[in-house]
């Protein structure tokens, strides 16, 4: 790590001003907790989760504040501020409607960062909108869906010299960094692996307005395809992908209740993507989720759903949970901290965007700190042909025609290979023309 250079500013105008638009499920949980803790503390007493803990007296004297909640609807915006009130006793603005982010842009043209946690469609807007103003970017994963749109971003990012963190919390499990940072270089070259993240149905039926503009791969698959480049950084050489659609179909939601995408990488291992957001409310935990791993030398199992802790009682069914992604710390006060892998990755691309405004840093000098556009690039880029491949298959395997359509990457871009576009002249479908 470098050392630091403390600027006068540090002292001067020490305050990270940051926007939230997005205050649902995740954004109103998740990052407003975060966010809370951080206008109380700072940042520095997350660093040593994250091995910054070199930089925790530098940053210490950085204050944060949320200036701003956003969301689709008044009431949602409005609950979101109340809390956040109730939580430090400072009231954020609240805007709401179907673009606050541009009034946003407008009224505050001192603000730092954009947290984009809005619905996986509805994030390239933001991002781009708030790298145009100058302003850095937290965003949940997807970054993006569309390969162009990461581009896009990517290229205005690096112009304006601004930071895009992206949630890929996963990265800072603790068992994810033993296996990254140890046990993987000790199963030899990886062969195969199974990844899968099932969902609770009540997120597709209830939470989300948009199950129909997602699926379960690009909404939660997206983690373990992070994941995975995260521990081999090879890159996809071609995929294949399929999904259903049975039970939300009976609810009137024309949505993908299941995808399997199984990615091949160029460093030769073959890796299967699992995902559902139909699991019954009758299961024990909140998600299922994990991963297996086989190498020439051995295997990793990874149970990121059952960590040893189950218990039960009389009208309340198995329950397990994890307790490693947030739990609430009681502090002496009776208020609580809130720890866990799942703020790391909020923690990291903050520690960037502060070593960036009070530092003098440049954006080479944090990379791989966090986990980045570039690198969420090549998620986009899967997610972006799977859900191609998957479609198109789909409508084969009812026609009764199975499922041939596959997705070649290379220097040469994305190729979409389907065998019925021959008569079409469409057999090879070029999606995207610049290298992986
Ligand atoms: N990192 C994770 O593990 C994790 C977990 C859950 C969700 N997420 C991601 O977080 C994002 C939000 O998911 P969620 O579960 O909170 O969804 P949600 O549907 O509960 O909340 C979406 C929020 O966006 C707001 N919104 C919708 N349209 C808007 C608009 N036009 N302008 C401003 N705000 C708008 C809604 O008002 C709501 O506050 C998604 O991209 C999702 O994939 C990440």
């Amino acid at each position: 790590m470098r050392q630091a250079t403390r600027l006068p500013c540090v002292t001067m105008h020490n305050t990270i001003k940051i926007a939230l638009v997005g205050t649902g499920m995740f954004g109103g949980d998740v990052h407003a907790r975060a966010y809370a803790d951080l206008q109380r503390g700072g940042l520095s007493p997350q660093l040593g989760r994250v091995g910054l803990d070199g930089w925790a007296r530098d940053l210490a004297p950085i204050k944060f504040q949320l200036v701003v909640v956003a969301a689709r609807t008044e009431k949602s915006a409005r609950r979101a501020r109340d809390n956040f009130k109730r939580w430090t006793g400072h009231a954020p603005k609240a805007f709401a409607g179907p673009k606050p982010w541009r009034d946003i842009l407008r009224e505050f043209p001192d603000l730092d960062v954009i947290a984009v946690a809005t619905p996986d469609p509805l994030h390239a807007e933001v991002i781009v909108a708030a790298l145009r103003a100058g302003v850095h970017v937290i965003t949940e994963k997807p970054m993006c869906l569309d390969i162009a749109e990461a581009d896009r971003i990517i290229e205005l990012a690096r112009a304006r010299n601004l930071i895009v963190a992206v949630d890929m919390h996963k990265r800072y499990d603790p068992d994810h960094r033993r296996i990254c940072e140890e046990l993987k270089q000790r199963i030899g070259d990886p062969l195969y692996g199974t990844a899968c993240l099932e969902e609770p149905l009540h997120v597709s039926t209830r939470t989300f307005k948009w199950a129909e503009q997602s699926d379960p791969f690009s909404y939660v698959g997206t983690h373990w395809v992070d994941l995975i480049y995260h521990y081999y950084r090879s890159k996809p050489v071609s995929l294949t992908a399929v999904g259903q659609k049975k039970r939300l179909i009976r609810d009137g939601i024309n949505a993908y209740d299941a995808v399997q995408v199984r990615v091949d990488f160029a460093n030769g291992m073959s890796i299967s993507f699992h995902n559902n957001w139909i699991t019954p409310p009758d299961f024990e935990g909140p998600v299922n989720q994990g991963h297996e791993i086989v190498g020439t030398e051995g295997k990793i199992e990874s149970d990121q759903q059952y960590r040893g802790l189950r218990w039960w009682h009389a009208g309340g069914g198995s329950r397990t949970a994890n307790n490693h992604f947030t739990r609430d710390v009681k502090r002496p006060d009776g208020s609580a901290a809130y720890i866990g892998y799942g703020i790391d990755s909020l923690t990291v691309g903050l520690a960037a965007i502060c070593r960036l405004k009070f530092f003098g840093a440049s954006r080479a000098s944090v990379a791989n700190i966090y986990p980045m556009a570039e690198e969420a690039r090549i998620t986009v880029a899967i997610v972006h042909a799977a859900r191609i491949v998957r479609d198109l298959n789909f409508k084969y395997l009812r026609a009764g025609k199975g499922a041939p359509v596959t997705a070649r990457f290379g220097r040469d871009g994305i190729t979409i290979v389907d065998p019925y576009g021959a008569g079409a002249g469409k057999m090879f479908r070029r999606l995207y023309r610049k290298a992986i």
